[in-house]
């Protein structure tokens, strides 16, 4: 099967099949990085660049090196360190990209909508790599990539998403991700961290982990996104960290196998302790190794491979 799309922007509007497709592809991309090298030539003269307009270590160097290990080049530009500085709009950033001889932007930006926008604007490919709080399509693709590597499936699996669901476009893109799969989802914050009307997207609300923890087969944990409140939507981050902040105690009554993720980076003591974030439940190191594989996948699939010639 092919990805007949020129970018991945969001989840929501891909069809359950695209999103097994990218999974699948996934598999034989972790393949290739246990060999001693580590590189395999399907995107060799392919240029893909990193455009990012908000801090990032994990998800960049992660794009960076999915694109390595297929062989393209690949070029970092920081909004810190280019024109962008200067007042250069996003659209001719992008076209001088383009024009530069990009096959494949990669973007990260604060504006939700603005890879949409961007790629109006030119013929490469876009791949959203976080866009305000609308979504992270990569992060949900990992998550779920990890979830149904050590569950074996994603089907009639209880995922809670506890945090900051407001702010987040990790949450969104695996509500949006897991929903299609099959999964039943539930989010667990303060009513001020919940968007209104979520219940639409099919997931259940909760205001107290206890209500649900022991029913859960997984917990994904999300940062307080400090940066996109304006105001602290909740008394002060001590009654956030007693309340919502999953340490032993709070998973006590947990299932035995259940399966702790978090997207990083973690604020360790505040929405998840030390010895929870370390457990052996804790599948926090595989999500990034994972991540590398799902990126790869996407960037194969987005330059017109199929996921029968995979090797
Ligand atoms: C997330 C992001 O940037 O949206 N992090 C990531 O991609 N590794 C989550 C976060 O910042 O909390």
């Amino acid at each position: 099967m092919k990805f007949n799309r020129k970018d991945l922007i969001e989840l929501e509007t891909l069809t359950r099949e695209e999103i097994e497709l990218i999974l699948d592809t996934a598999i034989p991309m972790k393949d290739v990085f246990t060999r001693t090298v580590k590189k395999t030539p399907p995107l060799r003269g392919k240029t893909v660049v990193n455009l990012f307009y908000e801090p990032s270590t994990r998800t960049r160097i992660s794009f960076e090196l999915a694109a390595k290990r297929l062989s393209a080049d690949t070029i970092n530009i920081a909004a810190k360190a280019s024109s962008i500085e200067k007042g250069e709009s996003l659209i001719d950033t992008g076209r001088t990209v383009q024009a530069l001889g990009a096959d494949i932007i990669i973007m990260r930006h604060p504006h939700s909508g603005a890879p949409h926008l961007l790629s109006k604007h030119v013929k490469c490919s876009i791949i959203n790599a976080g866009d305000g709080t609308h979504e992270h399509p990569t992060q949900g693709l990992l998550d779920m990539y990890t979830i149904r590597e050590k569950k074996g499936r994603i089907k009639g699996l209880k995922v809670g998403i506890v945090g900051d669901i407001l702010h987040s476009r990790v949450a969104r893109s695996n509500i949006w991700g897991l929903t299609k799969l099959g999964a039943e989802v539930c989010v667990i914050a303060p009513a001020t961290l919940i968007p209104r009307d979520i219940e639409k997207l099919g997931v259940s609300v909760y205001h107290r982990p206890e209500e649900i923890i022991g029913e859960l087969d997984v917990i994904n944990i999300l940062r307080i996104q400090k940066e996109r409140q304006k105001e602290l939507l909740f008394p002060s981050l001590e009654e956030y960290s007693f309340v919502f902040g999953v340490d032993s105690t709070k998973l006590a009554g947990a299932k035995k196998d259940l399966l702790i993720m978090h997207p990083g980076p973690m604020n360790r003591g505040i929405e998840i302790s030390s010895d929870v974030a370390d457990s052996p439940n804790s599948v926090v190191d595989q999500q990034v190794t994972n991540g590398v594989a799902v990126r790869m996948a996407v960037l194969y699939l987005l330059s017109g491979g199929k996921d029968e010639n995979i090797t």
